[in-house]
């Protein structure tokens, strides 16, 4: 049984499969309605989330398929001090599938240990959130045509931003991909990231403070936000929060073609101004998450479906 904890945990390959299951599932998505009747998909999420948890909830229900689960940790047995590992056993007999969001670095780990069903890591902690990656990757490929040859601009809390962590790892297996890494001194990426991803691969990077002076160089540019929960004080937080903020005046600087991605949410670091430029794309980015959440449930639950050519 295969389990979704880490971006690597799939091959290019199989994200390769995956992305054009995707596009197949935006394309033709009566093919897919009834695939998953009688199939259960069960949310665990201990942390706050809007897209993460309503697109893998959207994601079954156009598969036909049925959902449950809890959406804080306050309404669930957590609260009453039971361990993931407990409840992922327990679960294992409600669902056939799971998608866990939780605070604790390496928890959806620990469940994929003592589950019997597929575990999905819907985000942990400050550390990967991989089916955010492969939203990513299809935002991507679908706007640009390919997934190599590009330069890759991250903007803001690369330090706690898991999204940023988990597409970094993802892209480095792709030809020509060159980071441009934009952020505080404080909120720089984690040493392991920088180490053992990028050094370790020989993966061209560069990393930056001003948005600025790098902005024609880059093809995508992947704005987050200063990660509040993540942070220790307050102070710090109110300090950083607004570090970037893009607007129409530094858009003017960048490529025509260069498009503008962001997990979301948002909260000041892009200008509503820009949500009508044809290079915002982070609501459609958002839309893909559905098609490859689709596609990746299709896949765990060994329900394959080929793309048509
Ligand atoms: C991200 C997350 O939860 O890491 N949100 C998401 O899943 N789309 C980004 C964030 O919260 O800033």
């Amino acid at each position: 049984m295969k389990h979704i904890i880490d971006p690597l945990d799939l091959s290019v390959d199989e994200i390769t499969e995956l992305l054009d299951v995707a596009d197949d599932i935006e394309n033709n998505p009566k093919k897919y309605a009834e695939i998953c009747r009688g199939k259960k998909l069960a949310t665990l999420f201990y942390e706050p989330s809007t897209r993460t948890r309503l697109s893998f909830e959207a994601a079954m229900l156009n598969l036909g398929g049925s959902i449950l689960g809890f959406s804080s940790a306050d309404s669930s047995s957590a609260s009453k001090g039971e361990s993931v590992a407990d409840t992922i056993r327990v679960i294992s007999g409600y669902a056939d599938i799971c998608a866990m969001r939780h605070p604790k670095e390496g928890a959806p780990k620990v469940a994929s240990e003592y589950a019997t069903i597929p575990v999905i890591n819907a985000g942990d902690g400050g550390h990967q959130h991989p089916t955010q990656t492969l939203t990513d990757l299809l935002t991507i490929r679908s706007l640009k045509g390919r997934l190599d040859d590009l330069t890759i601009g991250l903007c803001g809390d690369l330090k706690f931003g898991r999204t940023v962590h988990s597409l970094i790892k993802s892209l480095s297996r792709y030809k020509g991909i060159r980071f441009v890494l934009i952020a505080p001194e404080e909120l720089r990426i984690p040493d392991y990231i920088r180490e053992e991803v990028l050094r370790a691969n020989n993966i061209p990077f560069v990393e930056v403070e001003k948005m600025e002076e790098v902005m024609p160089e880059l093809d995508i540019l992947y704005m987050t936000r200063v990660q509040r929960e993540r942070f220790f004080n307050e102070e710090d937080y109110v300090r950083l929060k607004d570090s970037y903020i893009l607007d129409m005046q530094k858009l003017r600087a960048a490529k025509p073609d260069m498009f503008i991605l962001h997990p979301l949410p948002r909260v000041n670091e892009i200008s509503t101004e820009i949500d009508n430029d044809p290079r915002a794309a982070y609501f459609r980015q958002a839309q893909y998450g559905v098609y490859v959440r689709m596609a990746l449930i299709l896949k765990l639950l060994e329900l394959e479906v080929k793309a048509d050519d």
